[in-house]
């Protein structure tokens, strides 16, 4: 029987070699079972219900998760509802989810795959080193074969976890550091076993993260700002403006991550971008109080119809773009969306600066 174990698919370009690779793999090495971790699917942390159903879509039978299972909340339910996906069986038995699952390999046979979390900087409800030989023993009177994803910081932890379900588990496969380690090897007692099965992403980085950030993360000890160079903005044009248009950027990116949608793959397309926004005060403030912030980027900084062009420029698109000042214009966006995207969360968020904005909508005398 052949197992492909894919290591912890980390956000879009994790999924992306995913999904062009793996409907040829499946093929060219006969597989009959794929297990991959999905734990941070979701750029980086978590994963969504589309991007479970687009790796199942591409031929992946059970995905894994880990410490990040719970971080995307729009997930709950279908954790509670898609077999095909565990997260740590050690979490809170209350909390969304289920923590082994049974699938049926290409050949016919039944598979168990077990996912547990490590004891060591995580935080599990409990020990792996307790719930792992029972959750196994069970499930091999069931099935014939039992996958542990043991996702894990620790080598030893790791190690020790391979010993104890040694001639128990079929394989036990770390993951969770996001770095392979070079000890695949099959245990006195039969069970196939490696410490970390590593990553499947970006190994430009810092275990998928971009270096520069992780890194001026820790020689300054400071919570990372708005990834201004990300987007292509300058750090300088960044100051000079409006929140609201940093917020839509990071929104833009977070909806179209959840959504498993890879932004270098819009570029080009006929994609439209309609932004909603409701007030320009923060123009106002500047004028009023900082008149020696007015720069060369106030005028695009501080302009509520640039916004929607300045996410179609950065992401490359091609479609319409159209921005509105209108408080009607968010609620009818809003509408449209839900329409469009039935059972989606959209975001929304709004800042008042100047207190004078809201002064004219109270009722006389209020
Ligand atoms: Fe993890």
């Amino acid at each position: 029987m052949r197992i492909l174990f894919i290591a912890d698919i980390f956000g879009a370009p994790g999924r992306r070699i995913v999904e062009q690779r793996l409907p040829g793999l499946r093929e060219e090495l006969a597989l009959d079972l794929v297990v991959a971790n999905g734990e941070n699917a979701a750029d980086g942390v978590g994963i969504t219900s589309r991007i479970g159903k687009r790796l199942l879509g591409v031929g992946v039978d059970a995905i894994t998760l880990g410490n990040h299972a719970h971080r995307q909340r729009e997930v709950y339910p279908y954790l509670n509802t898609e077999p095909r996906i565990v997260r740590p069986a050690n979490l809170p038995a209350a909390s969304p989810g289920r923590g082994e699952t049974v699938v049926r390999a290409a050949d016919g046979t039944e598979v168990t795959v077990i996912n547990l979390l490590g004891r060591m900087h995580l935080e599990p409800a409990v020990s792996p080193f307790e719930a792992g030989p029972a959750l196994v023993e069970a499930a091999r009177l069931r099935t014939p074969v039992v996958l542990v994803d043991f996702h894990a910081e620790v080598t030893s932890e790791k190690v020790a976890m391979g010993r104890l379900l040694d001639g128990s588990a079929t394989a036990v496969i770390g993951t969770h550091t996001h770095i392979q380690t070079n000890d695949p090897t099959v245990l006195p007692g039969g069970t196939a076993y490696l410490t970390d099965a590593g990553m499947t992403g970006p190994h430009d980085s810092v275990i998928g993260v971009r270096a520069d950030v992780i890194l001026a993360r820790f020689t300054t000890g400071l919570p990372s700002r708005f990834d201004a160079r990300f987007f292509g903005i300058s750090e300088r044009e960044a100051e000079s403006m409006d929140p609201q248009q940093r917020l839509v950027l990071e929104v833009a990116w977070e909806a179209l991550e959840r959504a498993g949608q890879d932004a270098a793959g819009l570029r080009n397309s006929r994609t439209g971008v309609f932004v909603g926004i409701t007030t320009a005060d923060y123009a106002r403030v500047i004028l009023q109080g900082r008149p020696e912030d007015v720069d060369a980027w106030f005028a695009s900084g501080t302009s509520l119809n640039v916004v929607a062009g300045r996410l179609s420029y950065t992401l490359g698109l091609q479609g319409n773009d159209g921005g509105t000042g209108l408080d009607g214009s968010v609620t009818h966006m809003e509408e449209l969306a839900y329409q469009r995207w039935e059972g989606e969360q959209i975001a929304e968020e709004t800042f008042f600066y100047d207190p004078a904005q809201r002064v004219p909508k109270r009722p006389a005398g209020g």
